[in-house]
């Protein structure tokens, strides 16, 4: 009997919500109460967090900075909207704020505005008397949502069944991805990369090993390839919902990278086309985008880079410089915002933020924040020792390594 696997038919709710707050004007944040009417699927809250305004919550979020003191500190990701971002002690890429994780000893609360991975990978790296706290656990990641733990686990048997050990073939996944994909890769001699780190990683996987499985961003895992030489044709895309991700065993082996069928939505968007129009627009343009972006985006691009080296870049530049970025637009336009000498504007018209990022409502932080004034820890993320114990090994040869 022949099995079928079919493919999920399903839109993703991050998709969906993500078109709910696309626009063309100026994002700005309404009460909570006023988002969910956009048909949001988020964290439930106490009533009165609902109907905050801004301001209401401004003033509690400032309170509450003063009577904790040094007990919270806050890290902020680059694409937290400004409502939140401004709360944040420090700011980074995924991979600064991993580093920060694991030197910030001083306080017992790790307060995270990012995304439930990254929050995580705090956890792992924290001291175990810290504790994360997400403020809204419906925070995810489409694109590690793409990679469920057990379809990854299985898919590993599978392909090493087929290729062998360690020197044939080593996992390498993007923090974008659960501790139990990290835990995973620590445990075969794997490792976790970011896309500040990617082509280090990468190659040093390379000295280990004949082949690299990527998980779970196919075009990160692609550009970095192709960075590093590898033609097009020593690559193959890894389905989760076929049997031997779609391949026969020869193709398999013929391979350099596997890559696993997964991606952002929101780096996705951006395009060829629109790369040409901002040529149009202004001829002297630099053209500046994610490594998440697809192969032909990165291809036309001037600069490529994580969000910490997309920031630095704008920030370095000189006065008058132009700057047309292809990154999510909560990052764009505190740029463009931060550095009125120049001109900087995202790619895509049409601005849609990353619908997990802007998941955390700077009412969620109040909501957190308050909890800890009453003694009480909402949303702490705590992973599993012995699962944290794996991923650590893979977190920490990053950490070596990158530098
Ligand atoms: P950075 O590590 O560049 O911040 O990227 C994280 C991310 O999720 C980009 O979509
Ligand atoms: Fe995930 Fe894309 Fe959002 Fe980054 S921008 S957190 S990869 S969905």
């Amino acid at each position: 009997m022949t099995t079928v696997f079919k493919r999920p038919a399903v839109v993703p709710i991050t998709e969906l919500e993500q078109s709910a707050f696309c626009t063309t004007e100026t994002l700005r944040t309404k009460t909570l109460e006023e988002e969910f009417r956009a048909g949001v699927r988020w964290q439930k809250v106490p009533i009165r967090y609902l109907k905050l305004s801004p301001e209401e919550i401004d003033e509690g979020i400032a309170a509450a900075r003063e009577a904790l003191q040094k007990q919270v500190v806050v890290l902020g990701h680059h694409y937290q909207r400004p409502d939140v971002i401004k709360y944040a002690d420090f700011r980074g890429d995924s991979y600064k704020l991993s580093q920060m994780a694991a030197r910030e000893r001083d306080s017992k609360f790790i307060v995270f505005c990012g995304v439930h991975f990254m929050a995580e990978t705090a956890d792992i790296l924290t001291a175990p008397d810290q504790v994360v706290i997400l403020p809204n656990l419906a925070a995810g990641c489409s694109m590690a949502d793409m990679a469920q733990t057990e379809d990854v686990e299985e898919s590993w048997n599978e392909l090493s069944s087929v290729l062998g050990g360690p020197e044939e073939v080593l996992p390498v996944t993007y923090m974008n991805s659960t501790a139990a994909i990290k835990a995973l890769c620590g445990r075969n001699g794997g490792i976790v990369c970011t896309s500040s780190n990617a082509t280090k990683l990468m190659d040093w996987a390379f000295e280990r090993s004949q082949r690299i499985l990527f998980i779970p961003d196919q075009h990160l895992g692609r550009n970095t390839g192709l960075k590093l030489g590898i033609p097009l044709e020593d690559m193959v895309v890894w389905s989760p919902f076929e049997p031997l991700g779609g391949h026969t065993p020869d193709r398999l082996r013929r391979a350099r990278i596997i890559l696993w069928e997964g991606h952002c939505s929101v780096h996705t968007r951006f395009s060829v086309k629109q790369i040409e129009e901002a040529r149009t627009r202004y001829p002297d343009v630099s053209i500046l985008v994610h490594p998440e972006c697809t192969m032909d985006v990165v291809q036309q691009a001037d600069h490529v880079g994580s969000t910490e080296y997309i920031a630095k870049m704008v920030r370095e530049a000189p006065a008058g410089s132009k700057w047309a970025i292809g990154t999510e637009i909560n990052l764009v336009n505190r740029l463009a915002e931060e550095n009125p000498d120049k001109t900087v504007f995202c790619l895509d018209p049409i601005v849609c933020p990353c619908a997990t990022m802007y998941r955390v409502h700077p009412a969620y932080l109040l909501w957190v924040l308050e909890g800890l004034m009453a003694g009480l820890v909402i949303n702490r993320i705590k992973i599993e020792d012995d699962v944290a114990g794996e991923a650590r090994i893979a977190l920490n040869r990053m950490l070596e390594i990158a530098g």
